[in-house]
């Protein structure tokens, strides 16, 4: 039962149905392991370039660490107990760039890349090495235009050297060592660095559900120790990655990253309440700081930053010609590494959900399941689009679809919820979606609740399109999360592996689509029982 059952408005938003028939379950079914195909390997993203350094390289770090080189050092100039350390002597162990850490390259798929020891100045990201063994720099980052689908505007988003650079050791000290110290400061901690302009960070499925969904897949990965025992599990609770401290928007100002409803700035404070954010403002500070007016250079460093870039994704096979979700570059990336833990119930992503739910003011069951079980109480949700402007079915559709669920729910003992998300609250909104173990409607945003379904083995998203439309968005997301998919075309429905291409046809965006009621309750009644 809702605990806050004010919230819902029994009238138009809310069918509750409580029946007595106990529900009986064919076991034994796991949905499929998302990935268990075998999808083509593609690794071709390092570009080996070997520069011949044209200096030598710059000596290592001290051999002992500074704090015991200075005790040494006491040790030895005296035996009397008043001396300290002259000034020269301290600033002797930070002279030129001798703490400049070289970067390195943690983990890369195309539009992810986590660095250690990155550095900016004017607004150029620099990476410091004297060889060029890293991934090629159009898989990492674009100029950060707005993407549109011509060949100039394709071009235009190519990253240039402004962009993105190498600096080698000698030059890094040309221009930032200096006699006494160095002028580079550390920009302390983790960082998300966001390359995309705020053309798909205003939709909440955009930000949260591939922007995040993939940097959370990745940042977990990147710290976690590969196991294919692990990660082919259904085991919830894993080692928590270190926390992200900030991220950073650079080409998206403060409106930017918020949708309209108001779900990523929830999304934000809620799964991240300590990050700070950072927007194109403050990043054009950073830029202002380190440009170089005055003859006087320097630049910041970045001891590790995760580095997203929308257009670089696109640039990779996977996301680019398989999925168009960014998401799925990271994702499948860290799943082939056996990184990726608890990947049937998405383990990995439910630090986030807890998060999310927990701040709502929702109990999150988070047994330790080594396998996924069938819910005690089914909750079927119908997310309605039957309220908003465009892309509804026909009123005759949702009525039979309504009146089949119904009947469905009233003989299982099932729970139906009917939910016209834009009359409900935030919180109200997640409550349903917490408990919800098949999520149905029409293609749209409402279907991003899938985010936070609890894992069961009969969890399953079934979309709903104009006949012969096809979209990965949720697609994707829910079987990447370890759910089945279902699109249905009015009295036809289909899943993972005969799907069709995808398609936009005249329709797909209107409002009289067709959709056979029985067909779905059906659909929803075979998969609880574990017959699809
Ligand atoms: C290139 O330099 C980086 C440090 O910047 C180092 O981590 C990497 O091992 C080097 N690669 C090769 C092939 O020398």
């Amino acid at each position: 039962m809702f605990r806050r059952a004010a919230q819902f408005s029994r009238r138009d938003a809310v069918l509750l149905m409580v029946g007595a028939t106990a529900m009986h379950l064919v076991s034994s079914f796991l949905p499929g392991h998302p990935t268990a195909d075998s999808s083509i390997i593609i690794n071709t993203h390092l570009k080996h370039v070997h520069d011949t350094p044209d200096t030598e390289p710059l000596p290592g770090p001290p051999q002992v660490p500074i704090a015991d080189a200075l005790r040494v050092q006491t040790v030895t100039t005296t035996a009397t107990t008043t001396v300290t350390l002259s000034p020269d002597s301290h600033v002797a162990l930070q002279t030129g760039t001798d703490d400049l850490p070289f970067t390195s390259i943690v983990d890369h798929a195309p539009g992810w890349t986590l660095f250690r020891n990155l550095y900016m100045s004017d607004g150029t990201l620099y990476i410091l090495s004297d060889n060029r063994s890293f991934p090629e720099i159009r898989l990492m980052t674009s100029t950060g235009m707005a993407a549109e689908n011509n060949p100039e505007n394709i071009a235009a988003r190519e990253p240039t050297s402004h962009d993105m650079d190498y600096i080698t050791p000698a030059e890094a000290r040309r221009r930032w060592g200096g006699t006494k110290h160095n002028r580079v400061s550390t920009i302390q901690g983790n960082t998300l660095l966001v390359w995309e302009p705020s053309q798909f960070l205003r939709h909440y499925y955009h930000l949260v559900a591939e922007l995040f969904f993939g940097a959370q897949a990745f940042w977990h990965g990147a710290w976690s120790a590969p196991s294919e025992a692990l990660s082919n599990s259904a085991k919830l609770n894993h080692p928590a990655p270190p926390p992200l401290d900030r991220v950073i928007f650079a080409h998206s100002n403060a409106d930017g990253w918020r949708d309209d409803p108001g779900f990523n700035r929830f999304f934000m404070r809620a799964a991240f309440p300590s990050i700070t954010v950072e927007v194109e403002e403050d990043w054009q500070d950073r830029v202002v700081a380190t440009s170089n007016s005055k003859g006087v250079d320097r630049a910041f460093h970045f001891p590790y930053v995760l580095l997203t870039d929308r257009s670089a994704a696109h640039r990779g096979v996977i996301c680019g010609s398989e999925t168009q979700r960014i998401a799925a570059e990271a994702w499948d990336y860290m799943r082939k590494q056996h990184k990726l833990m608890g990947i049937q119930a998405g383990a990995w992503w439910e630090p986030v959900r807890s998060s999310i739910l927990n701040f709502a003011g929702l109990e999150v069951d988070r047994n330790d399941m080594t396998s996924l079980t069938v819910p005690k109480k089914v909750v079927i949700t119908y997310v309605s689009r039957q309220g908003v402007s465009r892309r509804k079915l026909t009123d005759a559709s949702h009525e039979s679809l309504v009146k089949a669920l119904t009947e469905l729910c009233e003989r299982k003992g099932w729970e139906l919820i009917v939910m016209q998300a834009e009359k409900l609250t935030k919180d109200a909104q997640l409550e349903v979606a917490s408990k919800t173990t098949v999520m149905l409607g029409v293609h749209g945003n409402g279907l991003s609740h899938l985010l936070w379904m609890p894992p069961t083995k009969v969890s399953a998203v079934i979309e709903i399109f104009y006949p012969g439309g096809f979209a990965h968005d949720y697609h994707w997301t829910s079987r990447a999360l370890g759910m089945s998919h279902y699109g249905v075309w009015n009295n036809k429905y289909f899943t993972y592996p005969n799907e069709p291409k995808v398609d936009y046809p005249q329709g797909f965006q209107e409002n009289n689509i067709p959709v056979d009621g029985k067909t779905v309750a059906q659909l929803v009644e075979d998969r609880i029982a574990g017959k699809v």
